[in-house]
Protein backbone atom coordinates (compact mmCIF):
# COMPACT_ATOMS: atom_id res chain seq x y z
CA UNK A 1 0.00 0.00 0.00
CA UNK A 2 1.17 3.37 -0.67
CA UNK A 3 0.18 6.15 1.90
CA UNK A 4 0.55 10.00 0.65
CA UNK A 5 -0.30 12.37 4.12
CA UNK A 6 -2.33 14.96 2.79
CA UNK A 7 -2.54 17.56 5.89
CA UNK A 8 -1.25 17.07 9.01
CA UNK A 9 -0.01 19.19 12.11
CA UNK A 10 3.73 19.41 10.21
CA UNK A 11 4.32 20.43 6.89
CA UNK A 12 7.37 20.91 4.33
CA UNK A 13 6.92 24.52 2.55
CA UNK A 14 5.28 25.10 0.14
CA UNK A 15 2.83 22.03 1.96
CA UNK A 16 0.31 23.44 4.50
CA UNK A 17 -0.11 22.71 7.85
CA UNK A 18 -2.89 22.54 10.10
CA UNK A 19 -4.50 20.68 12.93
CA UNK A 20 -5.90 17.69 11.69
CA UNK A 21 -5.23 14.23 9.49
CA UNK A 22 -6.22 12.86 6.25
CA UNK A 23 -4.26 10.27 4.00
CA UNK A 24 -4.21 9.44 0.30
CA UNK A 25 -4.37 5.26 0.20
CA UNK A 26 -3.25 3.59 -2.90
CA UNK A 27 -3.46 0.07 -3.63
CA UNK A 28 -4.30 -1.79 -7.13
CA UNK A 29 -6.68 -0.44 -9.02
CA UNK A 30 -7.70 1.19 -5.00
CA UNK A 31 -7.56 4.63 -4.70
CA UNK A 32 -9.18 5.64 -0.94
CA UNK A 33 -9.51 9.19 1.17
CA UNK A 34 -8.85 8.36 4.68
CA UNK A 35 -9.89 11.63 6.47
CA UNK A 36 -10.68 15.20 5.08
CA UNK A 37 -8.72 17.06 7.09
CA UNK A 38 -10.13 20.73 8.82
CA UNK A 39 -10.88 22.48 5.67
CA UNK A 40 -9.56 22.83 2.06
CA UNK A 41 -5.75 22.58 3.23
CA UNK A 42 -5.82 18.52 2.21
CA UNK A 43 -7.28 19.36 -1.39
CA UNK A 44 -4.32 22.47 -1.96
CA UNK A 45 -1.47 20.09 -1.09
CA UNK A 46 -2.89 17.33 -2.93
CA UNK A 47 -2.84 19.28 -6.49
CA UNK A 48 0.60 20.46 -5.05
CA UNK A 49 1.79 16.82 -5.19
CA UNK A 50 0.05 16.83 -8.85
CA UNK A 51 -2.61 14.55 -7.71
CA UNK A 52 -6.05 14.60 -7.74
CA UNK A 53 -9.27 12.98 -6.63
CA UNK A 54 -10.47 12.05 -9.96
CA UNK A 55 -10.02 7.76 -9.28
CA UNK A 56 -11.48 7.90 -5.71
CA UNK A 57 -13.49 5.06 -4.49
CA UNK A 58 -14.34 6.62 -1.46
CA UNK A 59 -13.81 8.29 1.55
CA UNK A 60 -13.39 6.96 5.05
CA UNK A 61 -14.23 8.54 7.98
CA UNK A 62 -12.20 7.60 10.91
CA UNK A 63 -14.76 9.62 13.62
CA UNK A 64 -17.29 12.55 13.33
CA UNK A 65 -14.32 15.43 14.83
CA UNK A 66 -14.16 18.34 12.37
CA UNK A 67 -10.41 18.03 11.62
CA UNK A 68 -11.43 14.74 10.26
CA UNK A 69 -14.17 15.81 8.15
CA UNK A 70 -14.09 19.61 7.64
CA UNK A 71 -13.09 19.53 3.88
CA UNK A 72 -15.83 17.11 3.11
CA UNK A 73 -17.93 19.93 1.09
CA UNK A 74 -15.33 20.28 -1.07
CA UNK A 75 -15.31 16.93 -2.78
CA UNK A 76 -17.63 15.38 -4.93
CA UNK A 77 -20.33 13.14 -3.92
CA UNK A 78 -19.19 9.75 -3.60
CA UNK A 79 -18.77 6.29 -1.28
CA UNK A 80 -18.46 7.23 2.02
CA UNK A 81 -17.63 4.53 4.95
CA UNK A 82 -18.30 5.98 8.16
CA UNK A 83 -19.50 4.60 11.45
CA UNK A 84 -22.92 5.20 13.31
CA UNK A 85 -23.51 8.40 14.76
CA UNK A 86 -20.62 10.51 13.11
CA UNK A 87 -22.41 13.53 13.03
CA UNK A 88 -23.28 13.51 16.38
CA UNK A 89 -22.20 16.46 18.73
CA UNK A 90 -18.60 16.26 20.16
CA UNK A 91 -17.63 19.19 22.33
CA UNK A 92 -14.03 19.45 24.12
CA UNK A 93 -13.83 21.07 27.62
CA UNK A 94 -10.00 21.63 28.12
CA UNK A 95 -9.16 22.52 32.05
CA UNK A 96 -9.03 26.48 31.46
CA UNK A 97 -9.47 26.19 27.97
CA UNK A 98 -13.17 27.51 26.73
CA UNK A 99 -15.49 25.03 25.34
CA UNK A 100 -15.15 24.16 22.18
CA UNK A 101 -17.51 22.81 19.53
CA UNK A 102 -15.89 19.08 17.30
CA UNK A 103 -19.02 18.31 15.53
CA UNK A 104 -18.85 17.88 11.86
CA UNK A 105 -19.36 20.93 10.08
CA UNK A 106 -22.84 21.69 8.72
CA UNK A 107 -21.70 22.26 5.13
CA UNK A 108 -19.63 18.91 5.52
CA UNK A 109 -23.24 17.19 6.93
CA UNK A 110 -24.98 18.14 4.01
CA UNK A 111 -22.57 16.92 1.48
CA UNK A 112 -22.62 13.65 3.28
CA UNK A 113 -26.14 13.24 2.56
CA UNK A 114 -25.72 13.64 -1.11
CA UNK A 115 -23.00 10.35 -0.26
CA UNK A 116 -23.85 6.76 -0.63
CA UNK A 117 -23.27 6.54 2.67
CA UNK A 118 -21.53 2.61 3.83
CA UNK A 119 -22.36 2.47 7.91
CA UNK A 120 -20.04 0.08 9.57
CA UNK A 121 -21.50 -1.31 12.53
CA UNK A 122 -18.85 -4.28 12.66
CA UNK A 123 -15.89 -5.63 11.70
CA UNK A 124 -15.86 -5.18 7.35
CA UNK A 125 -14.40 -6.07 4.29
CA UNK A 126 -15.25 -3.05 2.43
CA UNK A 127 -12.60 -4.12 0.10
CA UNK A 128 -10.68 -7.08 -0.46
CA UNK A 129 -7.95 -7.21 2.42
CA UNK A 130 -8.84 -4.13 3.75
CA UNK A 131 -11.26 -4.20 6.54
CA UNK A 132 -12.60 -1.53 8.84
CA UNK A 133 -13.33 -2.01 12.63
CA UNK A 134 -16.65 -0.19 13.34
CA UNK A 135 -16.84 1.48 16.60
CA UNK A 136 -14.22 -0.09 18.67
CA UNK A 137 -15.38 -1.91 22.31
CA UNK A 138 -13.61 -0.46 25.23
CA UNK A 139 -12.44 -4.28 26.00
CA UNK A 140 -8.57 -4.03 27.75
CA UNK A 141 -9.45 -1.48 31.03
CA UNK A 142 -6.75 0.59 29.12
CA UNK A 143 -7.19 4.22 30.23
CA UNK A 144 -8.31 5.89 27.60
CA UNK A 145 -10.68 9.04 28.52
CA UNK A 146 -10.16 12.79 27.48
CA UNK A 147 -11.86 15.99 28.07
CA UNK A 148 -14.93 14.63 25.61
CA UNK A 149 -18.20 15.55 26.01
CA UNK A 150 -21.36 15.31 23.61
CA UNK A 151 -23.46 18.43 25.17
CA UNK A 152 -22.57 22.19 25.80
CA UNK A 153 -22.53 21.94 29.20
CA UNK A 154 -19.72 19.70 29.75
CA UNK A 155 -22.50 17.34 31.48
CA UNK A 156 -22.57 13.77 29.11
CA UNK A 157 -19.09 11.88 28.88
CA UNK A 158 -18.78 11.52 24.86
CA UNK A 159 -17.16 8.23 24.41
CA UNK A 160 -16.95 9.09 20.74
CA UNK A 161 -18.81 5.59 19.60
CA UNK A 162 -18.29 7.09 15.98
CA UNK A 163 -14.98 6.54 15.53
CA UNK A 164 -13.27 3.14 13.38
CA UNK A 165 -9.89 2.64 12.20
CA UNK A 166 -8.60 0.61 9.12
CA UNK A 167 -6.93 -2.65 8.78
CA UNK A 168 -5.30 -4.63 6.15
CA UNK A 169 -4.93 -8.08 5.59
CA UNK A 170 -1.40 -7.95 5.62
CA UNK A 171 -1.03 -6.61 9.27
CA UNK A 172 -1.15 -1.90 8.97
CA UNK A 173 -3.58 -0.43 10.92
CA UNK A 174 -4.17 3.47 9.94
CA UNK A 175 -6.40 5.55 13.13
CA UNK A 176 -7.47 8.67 12.94
CA UNK A 177 -7.50 9.98 16.29
CA UNK A 178 -7.64 6.94 18.11
CA UNK A 179 -9.81 7.96 20.74
CA UNK A 180 -10.66 4.64 21.87
CA UNK A 181 -7.22 3.65 22.65
CA UNK A 182 -4.42 1.96 21.00
CA UNK A 183 -4.44 -1.06 23.12
CA UNK A 184 -8.44 -1.29 22.66
CA UNK A 185 -7.88 -0.91 19.09
CA UNK A 186 -5.26 -3.68 18.48
CA UNK A 187 -6.78 -6.43 21.04
CA UNK A 188 -10.19 -5.97 19.04
CA UNK A 189 -7.76 -6.65 15.69
CA UNK A 190 -6.70 -9.40 17.18
CA UNK A 191 -10.32 -10.65 18.49
CA UNK A 192 -11.74 -10.09 15.58
CA UNK A 193 -8.90 -11.26 13.01
CA UNK A 194 -6.36 -13.64 15.01
CA UNK A 195 -4.84 -14.57 11.54
CA UNK A 196 -3.99 -10.87 10.93
CA UNK A 197 -0.57 -10.04 12.95
CA UNK A 198 -0.60 -6.05 13.14
CA UNK A 199 3.12 -4.81 12.38
CA UNK A 200 2.71 -1.41 11.55
CA UNK A 201 0.41 1.70 13.01
CA UNK A 202 0.02 4.89 11.03
CA UNK A 203 -1.79 8.07 12.57
CA UNK A 204 -2.42 10.15 15.61
CA UNK A 205 -2.79 7.71 19.31
CA UNK A 206 -4.06 10.64 20.83
CA UNK A 207 -1.75 10.78 24.00
CA UNK A 208 -1.60 14.31 24.60
CA UNK A 209 -3.33 14.69 28.01
CA UNK A 210 -1.87 11.32 28.81
CA UNK A 211 -1.18 10.75 32.55
CA UNK A 212 2.38 9.15 33.26
CA UNK A 213 0.45 5.80 34.10
CA UNK A 214 -0.97 5.95 31.03
CA UNK A 215 1.85 6.50 28.23
CA UNK A 216 3.41 3.23 30.04
CA UNK A 217 0.32 1.07 30.12
CA UNK A 218 0.87 1.84 26.15
CA UNK A 219 4.26 1.15 26.12
CA UNK A 220 4.25 -1.49 28.26
CA UNK A 221 1.51 -3.05 25.36
CA UNK A 222 3.15 -2.48 22.14
CA UNK A 223 6.61 -3.88 23.87
CA UNK A 224 5.05 -7.10 23.77
CA UNK A 225 2.72 -6.39 20.70
CA UNK A 226 4.80 -7.66 17.64
CA UNK A 227 4.66 -3.71 16.48
CA UNK A 228 7.53 -3.47 14.41
CA UNK A 229 6.67 0.15 13.27
CA UNK A 230 5.14 3.52 14.61
CA UNK A 231 3.85 6.25 11.97
CA UNK A 232 3.14 8.57 15.09
CA UNK A 233 1.10 11.64 13.62
CA UNK A 234 -1.19 14.09 14.24
CA UNK A 235 -2.74 14.47 18.12
CA UNK A 236 -0.39 11.33 19.14
CA UNK A 237 1.45 14.72 21.77
CA UNK A 238 5.70 15.43 21.32
CA UNK A 239 6.18 13.99 25.13
CA UNK A 240 4.18 10.63 24.23
CA UNK A 241 6.71 10.33 20.79
CA UNK A 242 9.71 10.90 23.42
CA UNK A 243 8.18 8.75 25.69
CA UNK A 244 7.91 5.84 23.52
CA UNK A 245 11.10 5.83 21.75
CA UNK A 246 12.73 6.07 25.09
CA UNK A 247 10.52 2.92 25.89
CA UNK A 248 10.55 1.17 22.58
CA UNK A 249 13.98 0.68 21.53
CA UNK A 250 13.08 -2.01 19.10
CA UNK A 251 10.10 -0.16 17.31
CA UNK A 252 11.35 1.89 14.42
CA UNK A 253 8.99 5.44 15.45
CA UNK A 254 8.85 7.89 12.51
CA UNK A 255 6.83 11.26 12.33
CA UNK A 256 6.55 12.27 9.07
CA UNK A 257 4.16 15.23 8.28
CA UNK A 258 3.38 16.38 4.81
CA UNK A 259 6.28 16.55 2.52
CA UNK A 260 4.87 15.64 -0.57
CA UNK A 261 6.33 11.86 -0.29
CA UNK A 262 4.95 8.62 -0.32
CA UNK A 263 5.07 5.62 2.84
CA UNK A 264 5.05 2.54 1.11
CA UNK A 265 3.80 -0.24 4.03
FE1 LIG B 1 -7.88 14.75 15.53
FE1 LIG C 1 -10.51 13.33 17.26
Amino acid sequence: MKLTILTENNAVPPFEAEHGLSMLLEQGEYQLLFDTGAGEVFAGNCSLMKKDFSDLNGIILSHGHMDHTGGLHILSPCTVWHAPGITQHHFSHHPGKPVRTLTMPERCIQRLQQCRCREISSFTEILPGIFLTGPIPRISGEDCGGPFFSDNEGMVKDDLSDEQALLTKDGILIQGCCHAGVINTLEYCRKEHPEITVHTVIGGLHLLLASEDRLKQTADYLRGSGIRTLYLLHCTGEHAIDFLRKQLPGIKIFTPGVDGSAILL
